[in-house]
Order: C-alpha cells, then sequence, then structure tokens
C-alpha cells in the first residue's frame, strides 16, 4: 500500500517535470501553460484596478460625486477633427499635473470617472500613486471633488504649456555649425524629428559598411519606414540582442536613448569591450514614427499610432496592447478612444506587426528584447498579461537587479525592479510579453527617468545623463547575454 501510494507520488512528479517544458524551450509563439506561470512572489495587498476606462466599477465613483459633476462632460480641449488637420497644435496653457495618491478606496474609481468625464488623463503610476493632467477649464472642479473627498495629491507642473515650450530649444549656432560638419544631423542635445534620426542611421551605415547595416523592416499607417540598425562583426557564433524605442510616441528620451546606444557602438566598435563585439545589435530606435511625428506637429503628448478607427471619430492603437500574447486581457481597451486602445485583434497594426513578423523571421538568434519607455525608473520583466511571472522569474529578476546597480553606480538613477504586473498593474498585449511568448530569454520593459517631476516632458540637458546610465545597465546584459 505504501509503495503503492510512493510509486504513484513519484509517478505523478516526474510526470509533472518531464511534461512540463522547461521556459525557453517551448515551441515559440506557444502559450506558456498557466501552471509555468508562478504566482508574485510578494503579491501586494492592494486591489487590482487598472487605468483602463472598461475596468473601473463606477457606480462608486458616482455616488460621490454630484449630478453636475457626474454628468457634465466637457469637450475635448482641441475637437478630433481639428486633430486630424494638425493645423493647430494642441495647446496645454493652464493644464496641470498632479501627483495623486491612490492608496485610500476609491481613489481610482473617482479618477477613472474624472476621466471618462474628460477633466483628466492619467500619465504614469504604480499602486500608490498616480499622475494626473488636470484639463485647464476643469482644475477648479476638480480640485473641489479632491479636497470634499479627502484626496492626497501634489501639484507638480502648474503650467504645462510652458514646460513644452521650454522642453526642447533650437541647438546654439556652434552646434549647428557642427551637425554640418558631421554629416548627419542628430545630436543628444536636442529632440529630433524623424528625419534627422533616419539621417543618422543611413550615415553610419554609409560610414561602417562593414559592421553596419539599415533595413526598412515595413511602414508605418502613413507610409513611413520602419529602420533596424544592425551591428555586428560577423561572427556566426553571436548571440543577438533586439533593442527598441518609441513604441509611445510622447515619450521622447527612448529614442533619445536608443540612437545614444547606436552612436556609442558604431563610433567605437573596435575599442569596445568583448561582451559587446560579440553580440548581433539590431535597434528600431522609433517604433511608433507617426505618432512620434505628430508629437512634434500637432500634440505633444500623443501617444498611440496614427490608424484611425473604423467609425474614424478617433485615432489610435496603443501598440504596447497590441502584441499578440494573450492579447485583450486586463489593462487594455476595446475603446478606440482610449489611450490603451488595444486594436481590432491582435497585429492589427502595422507597426506592432512589423516589429513580430521581423523578430520571427530573423536568422538572429535573440536572446534578449529590450524595449524602451518612459517614465518611472522601472526595469521590468514579464509578465503583463496577468499578475503572474514566469518560472525564470528568479533570473530575470537578477538581471534586472545587476542592471540596475549598474546604473546607480554610475552615480545615477535609482531603478525599481519587478514584473510589470507586480510593480505596475496588468496590461495585456505587452510587446515584451509577446517577446518572452517567443523563447526569448531576457524580456525587459525599461521605464526610463524621470520619476514624475517632468514626466514625459523631459528637458533635453536629460538627454546625455539618462543614456549615459542606461549603457551602463545596457552592458550588465551584454554580459549575461554572452554568458547564457
Ligand atoms: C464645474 O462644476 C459646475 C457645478 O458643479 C458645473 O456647472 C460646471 O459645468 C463644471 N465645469 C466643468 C468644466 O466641468
Ligand atoms: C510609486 O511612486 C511614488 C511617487 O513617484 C514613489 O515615491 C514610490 O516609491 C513608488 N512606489 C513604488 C513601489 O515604486
Ligand atoms: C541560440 O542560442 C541559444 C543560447 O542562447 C543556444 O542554446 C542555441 O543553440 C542557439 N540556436 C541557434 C540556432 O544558434
Ligand atoms: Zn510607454
Amino acid at each position: 500500500m505504501e509503495a503503492c501510494y510512493r510509486t504513484a507520488v513519484f509517478l505523478l512528479v516526474t510526470t509533472a517535470v518531464l511534461g512540463s517544458p522547461l521556459i525557453n524551450d517551448l515551441e515559440p509563439g506557444k502559450y506558456w501553460p498557466e501552471r509555468l506561470s508562478v504566482k508574485q512572489p510578494n503579491e501586494p495587498e492592494v486591489e487590482y484596478t487598472t487605468f483602463d476606462d472598461d475596468l473601473i466599477s463606477t457606480t462608486e465613483a458616482t455616488a460621490k460625486l454630484t449630478e453636475d459633476e457626474a454628468d457634465n462632460a466637457i469637450p475635448e480641449i482641441i475637437s478630433r477633427a481639428a486633430e486630424a488637420e494638425a493645423e493647430n497644435k494642441v495647446d496645454y496653457s493652464g493644464a496641470q499635473v498632479w501627483k495623486v495618491s491612490t492608496e485610500k478606496n476609491g481613489v481610482r474609481a473617482v479618477i477613472g470617472l474624472l476621466r471618462r468625464r474628460n477633466l483628466i488623463a492619467t500619465w504614469a503610476g504604480n499602486q500608490s500613486y498616480v499622475d494626473v493632467l488636470v484639463k485647464p477649464q476643469a482644475v477648479e472642479n476638480v480640485t473641489r471633488v479632491f479636497k470634499r473627498e479627502n484626496i492626497d495629491f501634489n501639484i507638480i507642473i502648474d503650467d504645462l504649456q510652458k514646460r513644452i515650450n521650454e522642453e526642447n530649444p533650437p541647438l546654439d549656432d556652434l552646434e549647428v555649425e557642427l551637425q554640418d560638419r558631421r554629416g548627419h544631423r542628430m545630436t543628444w542635445k536636442q529632440y529630433h524629428r524623424i528625419e534627422d534620426i533616419y539621417g543618422f542611421l543611413d550615415y553610419l551605415a554609409k560610414t561602417y559598411p562593414a559592421i553596419i547595416s539599415v533595413r526598412s523592416i515595413g511602414k508605418s499607417y502613413e507610409g513611413r519606414d520602419l529602420k533596424v540598425l544592425r551591428i555586428s562583426n560577423g561572427q556566426p557564433s553571436n548571440r543577438a540582442v533586439f533593442i527598441d524605442g518609441g513604441i509611445h510616441a510622447r515619450e521622447w528620451i527612448s529614442p533619445a536613448t536608443v540612437t545614444y546606444f547606436i552612436n556609442r557602438f558604431a563610433e567605437n566598435f573596435q575599442d569596445e569591450d568583448d561582451d559587446i563585439k560579440n553580440i548581433d545589435w539590431y535597434f528600431l530606435p522609433v517604433v511608433n514614427p507617426d505618432g512620434y511625428e505628430y508629437t512634434h506637429t500637432a500634440d505633444r503628448l500623443w501617444r498611440k499610432n496614427r490608424k484611425p478607427a473604423i467609425a474614424r471619430q478617433c485615432y489610435g492603437t496603443d501598440l504596447n496592447r497590441n502584441f499578440g500574447y494573450r492579447w485583450g486581457g486586463k489593462g487594455s481597451s476595446s475603446n478606440p478612444c482610449s489611450d490603451i486602445f488595444r486594436g481590432s485583434r491582435m497585429f492589427s497594426e502595422p507597426e506592432s506587426k512589423a516589429v513580430s513578423e521581423f523578430i520571427k523571421n530573423a536568422a538572429a538568434n535573440f536572446t534578449a528584447y529590450l524595449t524602451y519607455h518612459s517614465y518611472g525608473q522601472y526595469i521590468l520583466y514579464p509578465w503583463g498579461y496577468d499578475n503572474a511571472v514566469p518560472p525564470d522569474h528568479k533570473s530575470l529578476d537578477d538581471v534586472g537587479k545587476a542592471m540596475a546597480t549598474a546604473i546607480q553606480q554610475t552615480g545615477g538613477s535609482q531603478y525599481t525592479v519587478g514584473s510589470s504586473s507586480g510593480v505596475l498593474y496588468p496590461a495585456a498585449g505587452g510587446s515584451d510579453d509577446w517577446a518572452k511568448g517567443q523563447g526569448i530569454k531576457y524580456s525587459f520593459t525599461i521605464e526610463l527617468s524621470d520619476t514624475g517631476r517632468y514626466g514625459f516632458i523631459l528637458p533635453t540637458s536629460f538627454i546625455e545623463p539618462v543614456a549615459k546610465e542606461s549603457l551602463a545597465g545596457l552592458r550588465v546584459l551584454a554580459s549575461y547575454v554572452n554568458k547564457y
């Protein structure tokens, strides 16, 4: 009886072990079995409410607002039609950014409601705070609601348009002269238009043809190229790393940082460490060029791509909710007007589709996928789709922490490391989940600086320090890639 029982247990355990493919040992593109996704080690106690319009229960919040407050939606600052014409830039004069504590019960519901009434927009947040953009006409009413509900907040930016005006001043004469002599217009003293970024990539391919090539992996909705730059010494044994930026249009520090990496590796390749030289690097600095250009010409705070929804009242899909790993779940919206609209189906957008096809079909053996965003100073690993982590979470956590340590040891910023769902909130359809699902060992979303003082409107003086400390983190990643 006892022996029989033991045999049964033994069989059960062996089957479970042998029958569980190891992470990165499954067929790429298949979902990892749920049983292989373990619970968060330190699951937080807070209840998960995301910033999704569709998910926040409104009944409680409605009860807390007077009828007027609940029913009087104000129109968008600029109508969508005017936005589409892009004749006038969206003006954020008088708009404010507040850091709001969400620890009290019901705060998120109030925020969700105010947002649906178009009085506020939410920026970045974590489990205890959210940064909220308060529209100019709404400052008075939202202040009143927050005071009455005893919601704690600090005004971080008291005139957003002023910050936008000061963010990206023109280069001085000396810099312009240098630009003309260098053969490309890219600098890390300014945020550049896509033309300068692509001119820089093409210049490098022409200047260093032995190690650098540039190709377009597809076109954006509006027909812009999606340019990938590859740096490689051509050794067939090399592992490969894919790095992208600019999935979200308004996160300007991201393309600036990714192009900084490119510049450093390209201009110093022979003198680089073996860890860098023995990797095939693939860089896509701007995944969302249409949105990126739109943030320069029309609306500094645009996030999504620029494909109109079928009904055409609203534009854009959140490309970081459109990737095909457990697409459509938590923290993504089916409403085309939402900032986290997931698209009509997985990979419905040309930009996310092009990235996934390229990674899937490349001969390169990708061992790491890094996607740079802003802001908040986080190094995040899967899963994003739900409150769970993959079975190799310990090794992802170790690498993330080693990167964070390296960043801080440069005298740099402090980064928080964890799974996206655990540190922030669940958000399905992210590119990092999909990359992990493809069997790419080290998949990270990196939220660059800052932690909310400037938020998305990070002055140009931050570009070099942020990019430089991020490079220290990337070097650590490279050493793990070579060891793997
Ligand atoms: C502010 O509240 C008042 C009274 O509750 C309301 O009449 C007004 O329309 C509100 N303003 C905005 C911009 O929502
Ligand atoms: C959340 O954000 C606040 C304000 O930016 C910060 O003080 C706090 O440390 C953050 N918490 C976590 C868990 O990252
Ligand atoms: C890809 O790299 C992994 C280690 O990262 C290695 O085990 C595997 O053999 C490589 N595959 C190919 C096709 O080179
Ligand atoms: Zn982002």
